[in-house]
């Protein structure tokens, strides 16, 4: 395994947006001596990992996920010396820093690029995708993520390149051997400087579905299915775990990651169990974990987009949280997530923000937390952070967001009303609103003016007020990682699921050796009678953890109360 350390199999590792985590000048962005000066909120909650978004140099066309210079710090962001600082303080405090490697693609103004554009025979031309036109058009059909086309024209070389993600965001072309080592190069510069792994960002997407591997550069592409109107087709399935993918995350384990205690968290878009086995096989495979997507479909319509809502049916999300569980049991290692800065806040989409925000994102901790895996705990989320539902698309920063409202509105003239609601059920700035300190102005994110509104929630849901008060969800969340230390079959114990069609009670089993678990959740707004002969004996059972006090479980054997959880060990 490139880990040597098992520790990221017991650890909880905790995700920071920098830009939205905490300014330390005034100039409204997050920044790293705002991080610096806020590692005591992560010690006191138990964190040993984070994973920090992007901080490199970029022009921020994608919030840092579009890379001009992969070894310095965006100025906006600090220096080097900060980050140096950044890194010291989480040493000490036992965390260890993961950093978000991005190399499916850079910014159009990386170095590389500005010189591969310039002409065909330049010695980086071959770092990127290059296709001829065909028929006068782009070489496929396929639709880059931010909509549009995936290929962009490029008038100094007649050809159009390839990009999955905007146009400021080319793909590298991984079949060159130089790519390949430049990236190593880079992850050799940061593991040496002490920082604890990485998270890959979409790079199950790095090997493309050439048709004939012998010149992969000059193959044509095949086209994506047709399963929309007009020309432009979703090709995200056309470019995950493509033909080289393993090949090339086994060089980069044996070039790179064999060399260092390090943890690993790939991205993989559009993954299927099997592949995840593959990739994280602790003999053959390359990573430690994977982020899947299967459970964040749940609640778009099957085959369409994210922005296709559909009502939450709790059996859907129970079905694929399961599947995940025992397909990796033994075979790999899942991640556990609910949230991270592309998706809405937990509690707004799986919970309930309203009357039951804060028992329900309890809940929500407790279902993910005693499932097995390595949860990651998104900034905001131990609050209980909600959606924004602003009115204006200007209000809105994200690109993804705006592109789709632009195309939505003006080019496909549906309602903007119901595109609105989309954005407000599904749009990645509802996880992008500044950190929630405290009840000063802004939250205590910012002296200054912040970048993206702060939710007008602040005063009552910040981190001030949340650990003076022992029961709020920030403890919650803290006795959750502490029990991961003490409980063995957390960790490793395997998994049922109870009741699998039942529409609001999410129960199942951890069992290891002697001891078994038994985790009841009630999602729904209404007490819930629990189906005792479906379930195990828990009449003589010992109390683990809940989101009502304890003390109180008799008085209700047989029934959860609204969004209630509880853990049980079975004698
Ligand atoms: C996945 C990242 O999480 C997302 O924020 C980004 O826009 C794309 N990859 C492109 O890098």
């Amino acid at each position: 395994m490139p880990s040597t350390s098992s520790d990221w199999r017991s650890s909880v590792a905790y995700q920071i947006y920098p830009r939205s985590f905490a300014d330390s000048n005034g100039d409204g962005i997050g920044d790293i001596p705002g991080i610096t000066a806020h590692l005591d909120h992560l010690q006191a909650l138990g964190i040993e990992i984070v994973w920090l978004s992007p901080v490199y140099d970029s022009p921020n066309d994608d919030n840092g996920y579009d890379i001009r210079d992969y070894r310095s710090i965006m100025k906006e962001f600090g220096t080097m010396a900060d980050f140096d600082a950044m890194l010291a303080g989480m040493r000490q405090r036992g965390i260890r820093l993961m950093m978000d490697l991005v190399v499916n693609h850079t910014s159009d103004e990386h170095a590389w690029f500005q010189q591969a554009r310039s002409s065909r025979d330049n010695p980086y031309h071959d770092y990127y995708i290059w296709r001829d036109p065909v028929e006068g058009r782009e070489p496929t059909n396929w639709e880059a993520a931010f909509n549009g086309s995936a290929w962009t024209f490029n008038e100094a070389t007649g050809e159009y390149y390839l990009h999955m993600f905007s146009k400021k965001q080319p793909d590298l072309n991984w079949e060159n051997p130089k790519v390949r080592q430049e990236v190593y190069d880079l992850m050799h510069f940061w593991l040496k400087k002490g920082v604890g792994g990485f998270r890959m960002d979409v790079i199950n997407m790095i090997s493309k579905p050439w048709q004939t591997t012998a010149n992969a550069t000059q193959a044509s592409l095949p086209d994506a299915p047709k399963v929309q109107e007009g020309f432009l087709q979703p090709a995200f399935e056309m470019v995950t775990h493509g033909p080289r993918f393993m090949s090339f995350m086994r060089e980069m384990r044996r070039e790179v990651l064999d060399h260092y205690d390090c943890i690993t968290v790939g991205e993989a878009p559009c993954a299927t169990i099997a592949q995840a086995q593959e990739i994280t096989d602790p003999q053959t495979g390359a990573l430690n974990m994977v982020f899947q997507f299967e459970h964040m479909e749940v609640d778009s319509q099957p085959g369409k987009s994210k922005w296709d809502l559909k009502p939450l049916h709790l059996p859907d999300l129970k079905t694929s949280l399961s599947r995940w569980q025992t397909g990796l049991h033994g075979q790999g290692w899942n991640s556990l997530y609910w949230c991270n800065h592309d998706q809405p806040r937990a509690v707004s989409r799986f919970g309930d923000e309203g009357p039951y925000r804060v028992r329900s994102a309890k809940l929500l901790a407790t279902c993910l937390h005693m499932m097995q895996g390595t949860p990651f705990i998104y900034q905001g989320e131990e609050l209980g952070m909600t959606n924004v539902k602003w009115p204006h698309i200007d209000q809105y920063q994200d690109i993804e967001t705006r592109n789709m409202f632009q195309v939505a509105v003006v080019q496909k003239k549906q309602h903007p009303e119901r595109v609105m609601q989309s954005i407000h059920a599904k749009g990645r700035d509802n996880a992008r609103t500044p950190m929630q300190w405290s009840s000063a102005p802004q939250a205590g994110f910012t002296t200054g003016q912040p970048w993206l509104a702060v939710h007008d929630n602040y005063t009552e849901v910040n981190a001030a007020q949340a650990r003076d008060d022992d029961h709020s969800i920030f403890h919650h969340y803290r006795q959750l990682i502490a029990l991961r230390k003490k409980w063995p079959v957390m960790v490793s114990g395997n998994f049922e699921l109870l009741l699998p069609k039942h529409a609001s009670l999410f129960a199942y089993t951890r069992r290891l050796g002697d001891v078994c678990l038994l985790v009841l959740c009630n999602f729904s707004n209404q007490f819930q009678g629990l189906p005792l002969k479906q379930l195990p004996d828990f009449s003589q059972a010992q109390a683990l953890i809940g989101n009502l006090p304890v003390e109180e479980w008799p008085l209700a054997p047989d029934t959860l109360a609204a969004w209630e959880a509880r853990v049980y060990v079975l004698a």
